[in-house]
């Protein structure tokens, strides 16, 4: 895609971090923006200032249903005409161990981080098929590259969202539509306050904090914080609609472990520990 301005791009989880700063950044290239979002509040105050830069259209929607999908694809249609890139980016974290982590946290974090993906793909591809134009940024993560310990339904989601882009790239090379595969490493957003996310019936998942797990919960947010900022994410995404791209990576801190991964792969050999998310977090 060469030209952005006067175009329509529609993004989910909007209304904070990455999406937020997808919205800015697309604003800033004259794009009319719809912003998505499950949290009423933020988007409200956020479309509003954006909506003072370019043309928003604000739509709670929550992403791990196909019915709101599918009335976001409507409303772009209605409002906009057609969507040009969709940003399948709104996700959560959530659950730990295989052994341990309880199912309907399963059932949540691939409701949000995979089929949301799933959703947002199939309701909005074939109008991009149609008018032969249209770019799909799914936002996965470097967790769908490297499979750390203590982060099970989060890695499986986002190993999921790799897979459906890798395939989709398969699937429409040369009919004017493109996809790129968004694998971050740690940026500063909300991501680790997704409990704020959870569903009200999840019974199981929100067990009182140890004083213990509350002081580690702590620390985690303060380094969340010091993290690449979301504006240098959108940066690299605009970049990589304009120069067709695919993968978009962060930053360089993963890359000898995807290497060694690879090479395992290719010498069907046992493959190489990477120890848990945490340490990761704090290396
Ligand atoms: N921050 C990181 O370090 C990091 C790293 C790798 C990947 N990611 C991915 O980036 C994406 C954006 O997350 P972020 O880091 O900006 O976090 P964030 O919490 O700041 O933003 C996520 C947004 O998604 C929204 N959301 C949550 N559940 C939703 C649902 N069911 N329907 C619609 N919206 C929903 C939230 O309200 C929030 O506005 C996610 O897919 C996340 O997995 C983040």
């Amino acid at each position: 895609m060469q030209e952005l301005s006067g175009k329509t791009a529609v993004v989910t989880g909007a209304a904070s971090g990455i999406g937020l700063a997808f919205t800015e950044a697309f604003a800033a290239q004259g794009m009319n923006v719809v912003m998505t979002d499950i949290e009423a509040g933020p988007l409200t105050v956020e479309a509003e200032r954006i909506g003072q830069i370019t043309e928003v259209l604000p739509l709670v929607v929550d992403v791990s249903k196909l019915d709101e999908i599918e009335a976001m694809h409507a409303a772009t249609i209605e409002r906009f005409g057609a969507a040009h890139v969709l940003c399948n980016n709104a996700g959560v974290g959530g659950g730990g161990n295989v052994a341990d982590t309880e199912m309907d946290m399963w059932e949540w974090v691939l409701g949000v981080d995979l089929w949301g993906v799933i959703y947002g793909c199939k309701t909005f591809l074939p109008g991009m098929l149609e008018h032969g134009d249209g770019h799909i940024i799914n936002t996965a993560s470097i967790c769908g590259q490297l499979a750390f310990g203590g982060n099970a339904p989060y890695n499986v989601a986002k190993f999921g969202v790799v897979a459906l882009s890798e395939t989709i790239a398969e699937e429409t090379a040369g009919t004017g539509v493109s996809v790129s595969c968004l694998c971050p490493g740690f940026v500063a957003t909300r991501i680790a306050e997704s409990r704020r996310n959870l569903p009200e019936d999840m019974a199981t998942a929100a067990p009182e904090l140890t004083a213990e797990e509350e002081a580690l919960r702590a620390m985690v947010l303060e380094q969340f914080a010091l993290r690449k900022p979301p504006s240098e994410v959108a940066d690299l995404v605009v970049n990589a609609i304009l120069d067709d791209q695919f993968w978009i990576f962060t930053d360089d801190a993963f890359q000898p472990r995807m290497a060694e991964r690879a090479e395992s792969i290719q010498a069907g050999k046992g493959r190489p520990h990477i120890g848990p998310m945490a340490e990761a977090f704090f290396e």
